[in-house]
């Protein structure tokens, strides 16, 4: 298949055009390649390589500053979105969505299944969550692939910033009170790589296996990296950020369970070798 990947300079967009090289003619676009909120430069560039596949990963993603730079977060998210997707559909290709857990309020006890209701706290969420309107409402055949706690070797995440902040340190305060799941970027373009090859459409939750809360995280990091450093659990409040973060973010994998895919492995083994990347 002929696949375009956008946003292939970021985290994930990087690992999945590597891992869709094997099997695919990939195109992965830059934002110098293909900024996507210009219009005529999505119609142009999609009518030019003509996919099969489009997988969308560009996304605003600075979750702080978009509750200030709302307009342009909107413009990335949402209008960017809406241009590629547009696109796409001209053409008959499949659209590939990256959402997040953010479009969720975080107040459920139990996982958050595909199709329950959306409640976007934060302005990226909102942004996030109008982007996956558009795509259901323009695309006829439309993947929505919701993931958090995102961990790869390109780009910067919670590992990288836990083992640099060790440098500096002896004690770290971590919080304790937000649970969710933590994904690897190779694990999860291994996922998408496979989705995209069905016609299997509709909403996907796809994080590595398994919940955490950013502490229990952390005191993995340093387990797995054979680092000793004081680490004690605290709370959201003592960790003040402009964009409010979803409490409880874990999501059901019920469309892959029920569609026949295998599930993400458990987020312990996929850090397990993220770890064994990071060292060469
Ligand atoms: N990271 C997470 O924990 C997480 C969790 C849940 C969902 N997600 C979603 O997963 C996807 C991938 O995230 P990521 O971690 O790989 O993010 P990332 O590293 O920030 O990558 C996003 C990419 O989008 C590009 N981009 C921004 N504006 C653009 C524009 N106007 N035109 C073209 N490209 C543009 C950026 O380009 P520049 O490099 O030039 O800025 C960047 O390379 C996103 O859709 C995100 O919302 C991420």
């Amino acid at each position: 298949m002929r696949i375009l990947v956008t946003g292939a300079n970021g985290q994930l967009g990087k690992d999945l055009v590597k891992i869709l090289e094997d099997t695919h003619e990939v195109y992965g676009c830059d934002r110098h390649a293909l900024d996507i909120t210009s219009t005529v430069q999505c119609k142009n560039v999609i009518n030019k390589v003509n996919p099969d596949v489009v997988i969308h990963t560009a996304a605003y993603t600075a979750v702080d500053l978009a509750e200030t730079e709302e307009d342009e977060a909107y413009k990335v998210n949402v209008f960017g979105t809406r241009n590629l997707t547009a696109a796409a559909e001209e053409l008959g290709a499949k659209f590939c969505y990256i959402s997040t857990d953010y479009v969720f309020d975080g107040n459920a006890s139990k996982p958050y299944k595909e199709y329950d209701d959306t409640n976007p706290q934060s302005i990226y969420g909102k942004t996030k969550r109008a982007g996956e309107q558009l795509v259901q409402s323009l695309s006829s055949k439309y993947f929505i692939v919701r993931t958090s706690w995102v961990f790869g070797i390109h780009g910067t995440n919670f590992v990288k910033m836990m083992l640099n902040l060790s440098k500096e340190r002896d004690t770290l305060k971590v919080v304790n009170d937000q649970i969710g799941s933590p994904t690897y970027t190779v694990d999860l373009s291994r996922f998408i790589a496979q989705l995209v090859e069905t016609e299997s459409y509709g909403i996907y939750h796809a994080t590595n296996s398994g919940t955490c809360s950013w502490y229990d995280f952390a005191c993995a990091i340093f387990e797995e990296s054979g680092i000793s450093i004081d680490i004690q659990p605290c709370l959201t409040e003592d960790f003040p950020r402009p964009a409010p973060r979803p409490k409880y973010s874990v999501m059901d994998h019920l469309s892959i369970r029920a569609n026949g895919f295998e599930d993400l492995r458990n987020w312990r083994e996929a850090l397990r070798d993220f770890m064994r990347e990071l060292k060469g």
